[in-house]
């Protein structure tokens, strides 16, 4: 069976490379996506490094002057997709979108690096790159200077529709946005997407951001929107930290230095959003300054950066009380909000567990982190590479043949090896 996942796996991120660059599904996301790409190439690099490490390069090739990388590069025109380049009118060179996503590129490329030291000269100008976009995070998202970094619209966090926005969206007005088509809906069950109130809000954080034209300077204090999503930091602090060894190894000290500095200063500031009540972390609403009473997997996927070890344990013992055949559901059964098969609001998603199994065995959580692991690759066996799954039934959702499920596949699939 393994072999035959793997063939598989290995063909679907074959059907989807267009090149230089991997769209996550043809017809739902014909672009590249930013944090798709990144871990796309984690499984790129199990029967082509370099083509792996051209991923990274093309997503970089596209960041803005500022340090920003885009969450999506259009490089070709598709109006299968809504919103599309006019409505972002971003102005780059080869059309972009103008907010960002998850920075996981500076974990990826180590790892990528990790197991093919060859590619190290080819590498080094991404490690300037990445840092540069760390930087960007610190400067513009963290204005008070906090330690953690703020997202201005949910699309940011990649977890589009979560049950932890809704609060903070309520202060996001619907009114005056252009007449709209969404796509999804005709691409996707449009019971399994998010709602048109919420996708309103989207559009109306979209329309207010370009009215500044795209000043990324601007946008955090501009927005209405604004959490500290305690997951994505997780993220930036683990990249930051991984980054800054590549960069050693290099012997660019300089930038090793500059990001550890960033991942002090977001370690120290993340107990802050810890839960006792919930035995995780929660998002912080900058706007009201209080923690968002909404238990989902961004709480859970903290464990992803070197958190204190009891936080780790109970994270541990709060996944496996979850209530579900499969892990992880990204919001906690049972609690408001949960939907098990819209979106973001209760199903499965292979790269936030790909992430929650690294941090755990990291933290020492072994078994832990193998359920999480086995969960995964059952549910492949099951219902194939879909975009995500439900967690009661493991019925497979949305988008088929996936390429970032298929890269977690392979990376799961070695790790077991
Ligand atoms: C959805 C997901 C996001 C992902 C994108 C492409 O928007 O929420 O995380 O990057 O699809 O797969």
């Amino acid at each position: 069976m393994t072999d035959a996942q793997r063939t598989a796996a290995i063909d679907i991120l074959k059907i989807n490379d267009r090149g230089s660059y991997t769209v996550p599904t043809s017809g739902l996301y014909p672009f590249q996506w930013n944090w798709d790409s990144c871990l796309t190439a984690l499984g790129q690099r199990h029967f082509d490094a370099p083509r792996a490490l051209t991923e990274i390069e093309t997503l970089f090739a596209h960041q803005w002057p500022c340090g920003m990388v885009p969450h999506i590069v259009f490089h070709q025109l598709d109006d299968g997709y809504f919103p599309g380049p006019d409505v972002w009118d971003c102005r780059r060179p080869v059309p972009t979108s103008g907010i960002t996503q998850p920075p996981v590129a500076g974990f990826a490329l180590r790892r990528l690096l990790d197991g093919a030291p060859d590619l190290r000269d080819r590498a080094r100008p991404l490690v300037a790159q990445i840092t540069a976009w760390h930087r960007w995070f610190h400067a513009t998202r963290d204005p008070g200077d906090t330690g953690l970094v703020a997202i201005i619209h949910p699309w940011e966090s990649g977890r589009d529709n979560s049950v932890d926005w809704d609060i903070p969206f309520q202060r996001v007005p619907t009114d005056g946005i252009a007449p709209y088509t969404r796509r999804d809906t005709q691409h996707a069950n449009p019971a399994h997407r998010p709602t048109k109130d919420q996708y309103d809000r989207y559009i109306w954080l979209v329309e207010r951001f370009r009215k500044l034209n795209w000043q990324t300077d601007l946008l955090h204090d501009a927005s209405p929107f604004q959490v500290v999503d305690p997951g994505f930091n997780a993220i930036l602090i683990r990249s930051c930290l991984d980054l800054a060894d590549v960069a050693a190894a290099m012997g660019e000290d300089d930038l090793a230095a500059q990001n550890r500095t960033m991942a002090e200063a977001g370690l120290a500031a993340l107990p802050a959003l810890w839960s006792e009540a919930h035995g995780q972390y929660l998002c912080l609403d900058r706007g009201t300054g209080q923690l968002i009473d909404s238990p989902s997997s961004g709480g859970l996927l903290t464990v992803f950066a070197p958190i204190p070890a009891d936080h780790a344990a109970t994270i541990a013992a709060t996944i496996d009380a979850q209530p579900t055949r499969y892990r992880v559901a990204s919001h906690a059964p049972g609690t408001p909000g949960f939907d098990a098969k819209r979106y973001w609001r209760g199903p499965v998603w292979l790269v936030v567990n790909y992430m929650i199994a690294d941090g755990l065995a990291r933290a020492g959580q072994k078994e832990a982190a193998d359920q999480v692991t086995a969960s995964s690759l059952e549910l492949i066996h099951q219902s194939g590479f879909a975009e995500y799954y439900d967690p009661l039934d493991g019925e497979g959702l949305g988008g088929g043949q996936f390429t970032w499920t298929a890269a977690m596949v392979l990376e799961f699939l070695a790790g077991e090896r």
